[in-house]
């Protein structure tokens, strides 16, 4: 028997209609549009509304992508979800969207790995499908980083926006996930925090906030590692799927910063054109880049099918993720 690939049937996302624009921050924090332009390529972002969480922006993206397939929520196997924001630590957001979609049959759980969060969830589904376990799989990556960002330091919260993406994810001998690549850098976990019950003098003292559970982020040091894990992880899940660069139709990467992309387009040796970019509209939302500029990359006729697609993701953890997919 040939192997099973977890081959994409079917995307879909949500964001929220309010805007946060550059012009906004200015009034918040001692900041400019043209420093937030220049040092990140962010313009605007998207916020939820008070009364809008994770499971509801993950319910909606999930329900567009169930829509754009034949698949009924009762023939899911699986639903996980990638979020470092979930409404609620019990039930998952897994759990909640499984109600609200009525997917009866799906198992259903989290999965929390930050901005990498997409890559993990996809990689396990990938494995449930390849081992013939399970045949349909959602994989959601849903973020409420508006709630967990301080909008008293200027240094992050530019930076963060809302948003939720969703593919549906089913076994085929023919196309889909060729290779994956997830790795971790625990030692440098400390430069990316968020603490929820945890007491801790120190991580208190850098928030201007005094917000445990705000952000806090060492942009530089996470910038570093940002370039070097994003060209690195392209390349090992290439290798691993007996591909080249050259053989890339897309790269759609994590988008947190765009100097980040704009480094490792140079260091990979890809035409920029190959590289899609939306951060200038939504800033950066966790595990919920890479499904929502997925899902534009294709609605713009930039990803067809039979193109090999590099997905890439790297973020809190530290924690990084690549894919190879044949669309
Ligand atoms: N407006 C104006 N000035 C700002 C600012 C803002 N919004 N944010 C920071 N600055 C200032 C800093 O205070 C600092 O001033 P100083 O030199 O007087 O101390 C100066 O700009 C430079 O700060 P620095 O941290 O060296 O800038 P940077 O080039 O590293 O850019 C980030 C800052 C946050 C944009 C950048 O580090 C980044 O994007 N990091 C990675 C983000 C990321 O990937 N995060 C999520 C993981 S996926």
């Amino acid at each position: 028997m040939m192997a099973l690939k977890a081959k994409i049937v079917g995307g879909g996302y949500y964001l929220p209609d309010r805007v946060l624009t550059n012009a906004d921050l200015e009034q918040m924090v001692d900041t400019s549009d043209e420093w937030i332009v220049r040092r990140t390529g962010i313009k605007e972002r998207r916020i939820a509304d008070n009364d809008v969480y994770t499971s509801d922006m993950a319910f909606y993206a999930a329900r567009k992508a169930i829509d754009n397939t034949n698949i009924n929520p009762e023939d899911l196997d699986l639903i996980i979800i990638a979020t470092c924001t979930p409404d609620m630590y019990t039930p998952n957001v897994s759990c909640m969207v499984q109600a609200r979609l009525g997917a009866v049959n799906a198992a259903a759980f989290d999965i929390s790995s930050a901005c990498t969060g997409f890559i993990s969830a996809l990689t396990v589904a990938n494995q449930f499908i390849a081992t013939g376990y399970y045949k349909k799989v959602l994989v959601v990556g849903a973020e409420n980083l508006s709630r967990m960002t301080d909008y008293k330091d200027r240094n992050t919260c530019v930076l963060f926006g809302d948003g939720a993406g969703a593919f549906i994810f089913e076994a085929s001998e023919d196309e889909g996930v060729l290779a994956t690549e997830i790795g971790a850098d625990g030692v440098g976990g400390k430069n990316l925090t968020s603490l929820a019950f945890r007491d801790d003098e120190a991580e208190m003292a850098k928030r201007v906030s005094k917000n445990k559970q705000t952000l806090w982020m060492d942009g530089s040091e996470v910038l570093k590692f940002a370039v070097r894990t994003m060209v690195q992880a392209t390349f090992d899940v290439l290798e691993k799927a007996g591909l080249s660069i050259d053989d890339v139709d897309m790269i759609v990467p994590h988008q947190a910063n765009i100097r980040i992309i704009d480094g490792a387009v140079k260091r990979l040796g890809i035409d920029s054109e190959k590289v899609f970019v939306n951060i200038e509209k939504y800033g950066n939302m966790s595990s919920a880049c890479i499904p929502i500029a997925l899902c534009e990359a294709i609605e713009q006729g930039k990803i067809k099918k039979g193109d090999t697609v590099v997905l890439v993701g790297f973020g809190g953890g530290l924690t990084w993720g690549s894919a190879v997919i044949k669309m």
